[in-house]
């Protein structure tokens, strides 16, 4: 039988720069991932919804039918709108078990704090474990590759020692702070001492970690447009303002940024390689972004996740290098450069933040595993780090150029690549209309996983296409992929002409 609801929905609010539409249908795909709407839960008519929020029936339908085509609700003629019985693919591996499991009966939902609560509201990122192509962002992980790596790690849990053993310096075991700020410096220009260097488990804690200390609930933050779903849900989860700052060919376009919200207390960028587009930030943005914090008392969080994977080009040193008044935090994370299950990663505050942090660290985590912590140290510092990076890099470079060719052979007619020759993932941008939700639903049919480029948008999607990720992939697994890739988009389109 199917189950009527009462919503309980976040008040939608008109002066957000995000659509009442999006914000709408953002609100009600986070109700069925957590478990809040049930699969076959009937959703209450547009008209009886639209009175309800205040808001006009076309908003309603706008994003009724946003999640129709999503895969998560479906239309029944004559009996009203439903959540699905079978969520789409794509969101499957968002979701944790609790999480689409229904609450037993009886049992009150928990009450949570308004905090606690728009964290569990944040969208979920689980990962199975399953290596498939094109997951973004997963470096090469095959066997052999980190022997250097684990011959370092057993020996040092063979001879630990007391002190390692011990509670240590919540900010990060004192050898590995001085490797990252000897690593940092030459590699990145980023000019620190090592007290600045806060080691957390991963950019996800530390992008926590900064929004917690820098921003309160209420005040706004611009984050790219299209951007990191990390950084959204970190922000989402504080209750921040997210103010959207559209992205072109020279990174965050600042000056629009300024424009929406010029009192933002803190901007999200990723300049090296803009995630997910793929582009460099040019100078003359990142000296006006480094004005506008100068001049508003702002702050920048400077993600470098993968800047280390250049094949081409110039590298522009880190906006950190160009700050001369102490605005930036600096991040950088393990996770691309070794393996992201390592969850170690860092985050270089100004000198001025460097005992709030520490204190902070110790309060909410209290260090991260020292004989890990230890044995990186000595991996960066006998210089194994480096040689691992370079051979990283050919592989990489190697694997890229191989999807290119093949997507440039096979593919020209459908995709076009955007951004610059860096990284662990192309972004494929659709040459004609077509819905990039429905090509990764298909392609997850097909065991690929296809992240839609739309899904990376806060505002009205601008471009469609997928995010391919290649580093954790043979040769003959970017072929097969490209193979099955190409057949789906054949039928796509076939679909689509014979739908006319
Ligand atoms: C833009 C961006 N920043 C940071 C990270 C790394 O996050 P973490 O260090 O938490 O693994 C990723 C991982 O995919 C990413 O895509």
């Amino acid at each position: 039988m199917a189950r009527r609801t009462t919503l309980q929905l976040a008040v939608l609010q008109p002066g957000d720069p995000t659509s009442l539409t999006r914000q709408l249908s953002d609100a009600l795909r986070r109700a069925i991932l957590v478990g809040q709407l049930r699969p076959n839960t009937r959703l209450p008519s547009t008209r009886a919804l639209a009175g309800e929020l205040g808001v006009s029936r076309n908003t309603v339908l706008d994003a009724y039918a946003q999640l129709a085509s999503e895969g998560y609700f479906s239309a029944r003629t004559g009996s009203g709108t439903f959540v699905t019985t079978s969520l789409p693919e794509h969101s499957l591996d968002r979701l944790d078990a609790a999480a689409r499991r229904p609450p037993a009966r009886g049992i009150a939902p928990p009450a949570l704090s308004t905090r606690g609560a728009a964290m569990a509201a944040a969208p979920l990122s689980v990962s199975d474990g399953r290596i498939r192509a094109f997951s973004p962002g997963i470096p090469a992980l095959e066997q052999g590759n980190l022997d250097m790596w684990n011959r370092t790690r057993s020996w040092h849990q063979r001879h630990t020692t007391v002190e390692l053993l011990n509670y240590n310096d919540p900010a990060g075991h004192r050898a590995l702070r001085e490797a990252i700020a000897a690593y940092v410096g030459p590699m990145r220009g980023v000019v620190c001492t090592a007290e600045q260097v806060i080691v957390t488990a991963g950019t996800q804690q530390a992008l926590d970690l900064a929004v917690r200390m820098l921003v309160d609930p209420g005040e706004s933050a611009w984050l790219e447009d299209p951007g990191y779903p990390g950084a959204r849900a970190v922000l989402a989860a504080a209750g921040v303002t997210i103010v959207p700052a559209p992205v072109d060919e020279d990174g965050m376009c600042v000056q629009e940024a300024q424009r929406r919200a010029p009192r933002a207390r803190l901007a999200y960028v990723s300049p090296s390689h803009q995630y997910p587009l793929g582009y460099t930030m040019s100078v003359t943005r990142r000296l006006q972004l480094l004005e506008w914090a100068e001049a508003s008392h702002a702050w920048i969080l400077e993600d470098d996740y993968d800047s280390e994977f250049r094949y081409g080009g110039r590298p522009l040193p880190a906006l950190q290098a160009l700050d001369r008044t102490g605005r930036v935090l600096y991040l950088g994370t393990f996770s691309k450069v070794l393996f992201p299950s390592l969850r170690i990663g860092y985050v270089i505050v100004p000198a001025t933040l460097t005992p709030v942090f520490r204190n902070a660290s110790s309060v909410a985590w209290h260090g991260a595993n020292a004989i890990d912590q230890a044995a990186l140290a000595d991996f960066i510092r006998d210089g194994h780090f480096e040689r691992h990076i370079r051979r990283m890099r050919r592989r990489y470079q190697e694997r890229r150029a191989w999807l290119v060719d093949l997507i440039h052979d096979r593919l020209r007619d459908d995709l076009t690549l955007a951004g610059s020759t860096a990284g662990l993932h192309v972004t494929a941008c659709f040459v004609r209309r077509r819905d990039d939700v429905e090509v990764s639903r298909r392609g997850a049919a097909e065991g690929l996983t296809l992240p839609p480029l739309s899904q990376y948008y806060i505002q009205n999607p601008r471009l469609a296409g997928l995010v391919l990720g290649y580093g954790h992939l043979g040769h003959d697994a970017i072929r097969a992929g490209v193979d099955t890739l190409a057949a789906i988009l054949r039928d796509v389109t076939l679909r689509r002409s014979t739908r006319r």
